[in-house]
């Protein structure tokens, strides 16, 4: 996998300094993420402490200690050695949250493969792209998910070598249980370097397919740090990060930060459900509880003198990522959860939490905090000739900006470097977020600069739902845009305009939605389609979200110099 280190022409940083900050690690291994989370555990006095305790859907926990994951995925590295993976090779995931994902991307940080995780949500052709573009040479998943979106695609997908299936035999995969049982339970992991990659994720843009945000070893270990001081783990801390590995959070603070301070994960592996959420809080004793806007707004609607009925008295700490946290959650956590709720600001090619309220911070409702230690954020004016200059006064809203350099910082968009340099300029990293400070350094959120939606706090791209419309035979233009919900943030919204013949009726559409939903699956797919007569698009052919977006919600239409006619 190519890495790329472009100049970002940033004045005082250089890879030097990250080096040396590594410099006085423990380095058993070179610097790998496998070797600090779980076997320095195993080899000490945690080598019996749960490292994560997996709740299935009936309610049965599974528990692996730090010494038996370590030797599961020593077993999972030599089953890669056996296949021929090389260091830099995709290793995917698409799967639930089930133990053999954790010990597939922890055993490929062993052996320096690069594992890349796929929302078991996603339908075919999201899925398709990502292998695809990411190269992926294996892939592990489960018998249901390879039957229903990706036996039929491994033709189209040369690179992919092996489709291992967590539980089930065909005629052209191979079994988990035997590749695991033939397997060699110790492995020396080779040499790591800080700079190797070790994280794919693959996160929506608004032009363009979605890009492949590269995180390397090193950067994410520094970074760990934000374990101690925003999500405060302590020992013997049980901490529930409720995010599925498809998604950043879901890696980042559901496998490798925890593992690294040796706590123990909560793992619920089945689908949300507000009552069944306190009750693992109750049961298991969870201390540190990190979550999202969404669950929490699901969770609002329990009424409070049935959430009084668990005994929720050893949680500690709180934390949300991912969207808005209203006020009126912060004052609902205080009133029925006698506790603040705190939020964290970040991205996927952040690698790890920037701005946020740490235990240290005193909590305005609303604000997402202010930046961590060993990050500089500001609020940033974008120019005509695209450099940049920071906003000084306070309350003005511009372009939320990191100062490159911070740790945990991704190291290049996978095979696009222009796509990786278009973030950066005069040394600072431009997220796409509109935000304010306020004059004591707190930082508010305010939108959006591009048009990516949000929705149950995962980010969709609208161009991939178009392309996707666009290839039906009725379609012959579509645009998507985020329509506002009060649940879960944004639906995604497709206008679609049909080919001369096409009816405009109920059975269009209901075809319409099931193409969507088969081949984008329902974490991509329109929640709504409506049908219009044109789209409208700018001079250079874009399409003006912005416009369908104001169209769609009784708003001022704004400038309209740009539209084509
Ligand atoms: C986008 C990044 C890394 C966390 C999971 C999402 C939005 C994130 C907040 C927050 C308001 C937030 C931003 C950001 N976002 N945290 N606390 N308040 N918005 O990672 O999928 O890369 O999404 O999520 O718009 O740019 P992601």
């Amino acid at each position: 996998m190519t890495k790329d280190h472009t100049d970002t022409k940033s004045p005082g940083f250089s890879w030097d300094a990250v080096q040396s900050a590594l410099a006085g690690l423990p380095n058993g291994a070179g610097l790998n993420i496998a070797h600090e989370a779980v076997d320095r555990h195993a080899a000490g006095p945690l080598r019996d402490r749960t490292a994560f305790r997996w709740i299935g859907e009936d309610g049965d926990p599974q528990d692996l200690s730090y010494g038996k994951l370590s030797a599961l995925t020593n077993r999972f590295a030599n089953v890669l050695e056996a296949l021929g993976v090389e260091k830099g090779d995709g290793v995917f995931a698409c799967a639930d949250r089930i133990p053999e994902l954790y010990i597939a991307a922890l055993g490929a940080f062993k052996h320096g493969a690069v594992f890349c995780p796929l929302f078991s949500a996603f339908g075919p052709e999201p899925i398709r792209q990502r292998l695809e573009r990411g190269k992926a040479r294996v892939l592990l998943t489960t018998g249901r998910l390879f039957r229903q979106k990706i036996s039929a695609l491994t033709e189209q997908l040369p690179d992919l070598r092996h489709v291992i299936l967590t539980d089930a035999v065909t005629a052209d995969t191979l079994a988990y249980p035997d590749l695991m049982a033939a397997a060699a339970d110790t492995y020396a992991i080779p040499p790591t370097d800080p700079e190797d990659s070790a994280l794919l994720h693959f996160t929506s843009g608004t032009t363009g397919m979605p890009k492949g945000a590269i995180h390397v070893h090193g950067a994410i270990l520094v970074h760990h740090i934000t374990g101690r001081h925003v999500l405060d783990l302590r020992d013997p801390d049980v901490f529930w990060c409720t995010a599925d590995p498809g998604w950043v959070t879901g890696t980042i603070y559901g496998i490798i930060t925890p593992l690294l301070m040796g706590v123990t994960s909560i793992i619920d592996e089945g689908a949300f459900d507000a009552v069944r959420w306190f009750e693992i809080l109750a049961s298991q004793g969870v201390t540190v509880w990190y979550t999202s806007p969404t669950a929490i707004r699901r969770l609002m609607r329990v009424p409070p003198e049935e959430i009084r009925r668990y005994d929720l008295g050893r949680l500690r700490h709180i934390l949300s990522v991912g969207e808005p946290l209203p006020p009126d959650a912060i004052l609902w956590g205080r009133a029925v959860l006698g506790r603040d709720i705190h939020d964290t600001w970040w991205q996927t090619e952040t690698g790890g939490i920037m701005i946020a309220n740490t235990p240290a911070v005193t909590i305005r409702p609303g604000s997402m905090g202010k930046p961590i230690p060993g990050v500089t954020a500001a609020v940033l004016e974008r120019r005509e000739d695209n450099t940049v200059a920071v906003i000084e006064a306070p309350e003005t809203v511009g372009e939320l900006g990191l100062a490159v350099g911070w740790p945990s910082m991704f190291r290049g968009y996978l095979n696009e470097p222009e796509r990786y340099a278009r973030c950066f300029s005069d040394g600072w990293y431009l997220s796409g977020d509109l935000a304010c400070r306020d004059a004591d350094g707190y930082f508010w959120f305010v939108g959006r600069r591009d048009d990516i939606i949000k929705t149950s706090g995962q980010m969709v791209g609208p161009f991939e739902v178009e392309r996707l419309l666009l290839s039906h035979p009725f379609v012959a233009d579509a645009g998507v845009i985020g329509k506002p919900d009060p649940m879960i943030g944004e639906v995604v919204k497709a206008f679609v305009v049909l080919k001369p013949h096409i009816r405009a009726d109920d059975d269009t559409r209901r075809e319409l939605m099931a193409f969507s939903r088969k081949n984008l699956g329902a974490a991509i797919a329109p929640g709504e389609i409506e049908f219009a007569d044109s789209i409208p698009k700018n001079r250079a052919g874009k399409v003006m979200r912005r416009l369908l977006k104001a169209r769609e919600l009784g708003e001022d239409l704004g400038d309209l110099s740009t539209l084509e006619d």
